[in-house]
């Protein structure tokens, strides 16, 4: 019996009737887990999971998904909850640290990231570099990544106090730096962080005012953002956390992690996929047009698939989904933007493929990315910056993965394996007779 009283789990290899017992481990909830870290040695075999669809990487307490039954927890808390009465740097708090902050705890907290919004007035240099048209995405990647450059007393990962400061400078700057490189593509001066407005308050306002005139605050557009920061925080061991966790299992600084899981994210299967649905939605262009992408997406031959729809886990309806369509309505209700076409499209879209036995059998719901663009695009924002909102939220669920990840005894570098089926040993053959 292993430590937690499971019987192990005995595998016989037919080829020589050798058998080895694998420890069961157990967590609070959710699947048990096959202890292999002995499998290679004992046994001489490697496992084999591209994609990791049934690998787990490391242990966690941080998030929980249960994808069947279309359950997100944050430290225990569903995120309707935490979407409903916090606000996204009450959610950051608990990502990092485990608990909800108490009064004084969440005026500290904000105190302490808001103090730290500011960049390096040299990191404006950095953006002139780029073409004007440069994606925003691309920017990111760049300017975190010399993050570490400017902060460089915050990069000994080994110093608590150092990974702290790290921290707050990524949740902190990240909204800043966003705001820059959407400033900069259209050729608007950045705009300063103001320290008397929330996290949301300060990204728009930095986005979207001027230094012509006073900036005022619509308390529905920045609610929503809160919101749709707080749906985006984190969400277990997706790509990009994945890729944060593996270059900072190297003891790479934070800085570079963090540009690494934005390179990741910006993928169209993973962050990109807000800005591909906005797309793929104007390509439709007409509810008409809706039967024709559905069949595209479910024959084989085609590599269209519906953007916005499907997940690794989630064979249920993304519970952030429903939360973004409600907020969804909302902007749009504020705005005053009674039929927007997309979101009939959209909205006509779900409910074809809901009932299309394709999707029925393969288990197809809208994640996350299916609403947000429509959402983003009201507020005004341009489909290049989708995936830098997403990366700007995110930012604080990867901080609090890598700090789980330099915390845990267990932690060593990643380093996996593989199935060679290339060449065997051979002879060089000089140029002359190739
Ligand atoms: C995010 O991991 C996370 O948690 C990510 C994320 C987060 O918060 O970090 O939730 C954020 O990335 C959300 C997902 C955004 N991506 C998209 O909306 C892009 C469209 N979706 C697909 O590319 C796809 O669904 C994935 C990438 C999201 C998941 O792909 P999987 O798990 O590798 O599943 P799969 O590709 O093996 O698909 C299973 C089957 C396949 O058919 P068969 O080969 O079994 O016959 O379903 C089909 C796929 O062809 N399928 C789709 C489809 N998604 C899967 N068919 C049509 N349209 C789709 N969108």
């Amino acid at each position: 019996m292993t430590a937690n009283n499971q019987k192990p789990f005995r595998l016989i290899d037919p080829n020589t009737d050798k058998s080895t017992d694998l420890p069961v481990m157990e967590g609070s909830i959710g699947p048990k887990v096959l202890d292999i870290r002995k499998l290679y040695g004992e046994t001489g075999y490697f496992t084999y999971d591209p994609g990791f669809t049934s690998t787990g990487s490391c242990e966690s307490k941080i998030t929980y998904i249960d994808g069947d039954e279309g359950v997100l927890l944050h430290r225990g808390y569903p995120i309707e909850d935490l979407a409903e009465h916090c606000d996204f740097l009450e959610v950051a708090y608990l990502l990092m640290n485990g608990e909800l902050p108490n009064k004084d705890e969440k005026a500290k907290f904000e105190h302490d990231i808001t103090y730290h919004t500011m960049v390096h007035e040299q990191m404006a240099h950095f953006f002139r570099g780029f073409r004007r048209d440069a994606h925003p995405m691309a920017i990111l990647c760049g300017v975190v990544g010399a993050m570490s450059a400017f902060y460089h007393d915050s990069t000994d990962i080994e110093d608590p106090r150092q990974r702290m400061i790290a921290s707050y400078r990524l949740i902190a700057k990240m909204p800043t730096i966003a705001a820059m490189a959407y400033k900069y593509s259209v050729g608007q001066p950045f705009m300063y962080p103001q320290n008397k407005l929330t996290y949301a308050q300060n990204f728009l306002q930095m986005t979207f005012g001027v230094p012509a005139e006073p900036y005022v605050d619509n308390p529905v557009l920045s609610k929503a953002m809160d919101k749709i920061f707080i749906l985006h925080a984190d969400h277990e061991q997706n790509a990009s956390t994945s890729t944060v966790r593996l270059a900072g299992s190297s003891g790479a600084n934070p800085f570079a992690c963090i540009a690494a899981g934005i390179a990741s994210l910006w993928g169209p299967s993973h962050g990109g996929a807000n800005e591909a649905v906005l797309k793929m939605l104007g390509e439709i262009g007409d509810k008409k047009n809706i039967p024709e992408f559905v069949k595209r997406a479910k024959d084989k031959n085609d590599p269209f698939r519906l953007m916005g729809f499907g997940h690794r886990v989630y064979k249920n309806y993304d519970p952030r989904a429903k939360v973004m369509q409600e907020t969804c309505r909302e902007v749009l209700s504020e705005l005053g933007i009674k039929d927007d076409p997309l979101l009939d499209i959209a909205m006509e879209l779900e409910k074809i493929a809901l009932e299309d036995e394709y999707f029925i059998e393969k288990k197809l719901y809208p994640n996350v990315d299916f609403y947000s663009g429509i959402i983003l695009k009201a507020m005004g924002f341009p489909t290049s910056m989708f995936t830098v909102l997403f990366a700007v939220a995110r930012t604080t669920g990867w901080v609090a993965q890598w700090k789980e990840m330099i915390e845990d005894p267990v932690q060593k570098i990643g380093r996996p394996r593989q199935l060679y089926t290339g060449s065997g040993p051979r002879d060089y053959v000089p140029l002359n007779k190739r």
